[in-house]
């Protein structure tokens, strides 16, 4: 059974004091939400503040990072290395998000090297996968995806594979508005679980959890959760607001066939 992992992604956005404010307005609009695990990931500068007050309020929500660094220290300025984000409370880390990619030459093979890192150090991946519309329009959606879920998760072992959360976002419904359809995001969700099966073993690819990214709103979490292999959802926009978060949070409670209750 996959408990529903809900995370939201604050991008550059919120100062410390904002994301604080957040959390607290977060807290207590869920609290009394079971069934169902919330990520924030705020930028670095504000982790160790909105890991301090999650721990203060007790209410079940994790901090998570946006990204990080392979190695455990060293001359790498601009870098935040893995026991860092560990020492201020952090449990997850976003890996390979699009953006990432695009603007910042992220590839395959430094993917998985911090994956390679984040499970050394005990903090939970949530790696990004996603076709462009180029790719999409020309019918290689499942080829780029295959090469990114093998690329980033190379070297692993099926019982690390077993504690990852995988993001199937595509580029295009990223920040545009543009959902993919239920059915879309199902298709691509499956042939990633097919995928983790090739590579994993029935076991470890069942216990996967494989969110879905991409303009998710309240008003589409239900139709999206309720698809068998969507265990979640990866949420920029919406998450910046405690009310549609707290609503895409209480909206996924329970919702689909394939996931579990806490
Ligand atoms: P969005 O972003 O919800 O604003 O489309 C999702 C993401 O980038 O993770």
């Amino acid at each position: 059974m996959r408990v529903p992992i809900i995370a939201g992604n604050w991008k550059m956005y919120k100062t410390v004091g904002e994301a604080v404010n957040f959390v607290r307005e977060l807290a207590g609009r869920v609290a009394g939400v079971s069934g169902v695990e919330t990520v924030v990931c705020p930028p670095f500068t504000a982790l160790a503040a909105v890991a301090a007050e999650l721990s203060k309020q007790g209410a079940g929500i994790v901090p998570g990072a946006q990204n990080m660094y392979w190695e455990n220290e060293g001359a790498y300025t601009g870098e935040i290395a893995p026991g860092m984000l560990k020492e201020v409370g952090c449990r997850y880390v976003i890996l390979g998000h699009s953006e990432r990619r695009r603007y910042f030459g992220e590839t395959d093979a430094a993917v998985n090297k911090k994956v390679h890192a984040a499970l050394a150090h005990d903090l939970i991946p949530i790696v990004c996968v996603g076709e462009r519309l180029e790719e999409r329009e020309s019918g290689t959606t499942e080829d780029v995806v295959r090469g990114q879920v093998e690329g980033a998760l190379a070297g692993l072992t099926a019982r690390q594979a077993a504690g990852l959360v995988v993001a199937y976002e595509p580029v295009w419904a990223i920040g545009t508005g543009r959902t993919a359809s239920a059915a879309d995001a199902q298709q691509v969700n499956g042939f990633i679980r097919k995928l983790l099966v090739d590579l994993f073993g029935e076991t470890a690819a069942g216990a996967v959890r494989i969110q879905y990214g991409g303009s998710v709103k309240p008003g589409n979490t239900a139709e999206l959760m309720a698809q068998p292999d969507i265990d979640g959802a990866l949420v920029g926009g919406a998450g910046l607001k405690a009310d549609s978060f707290a609503g895409i949070i209480t909206n996924a409670v329970g919702a689909g066939p394939g996931v579990g209750r806490l």
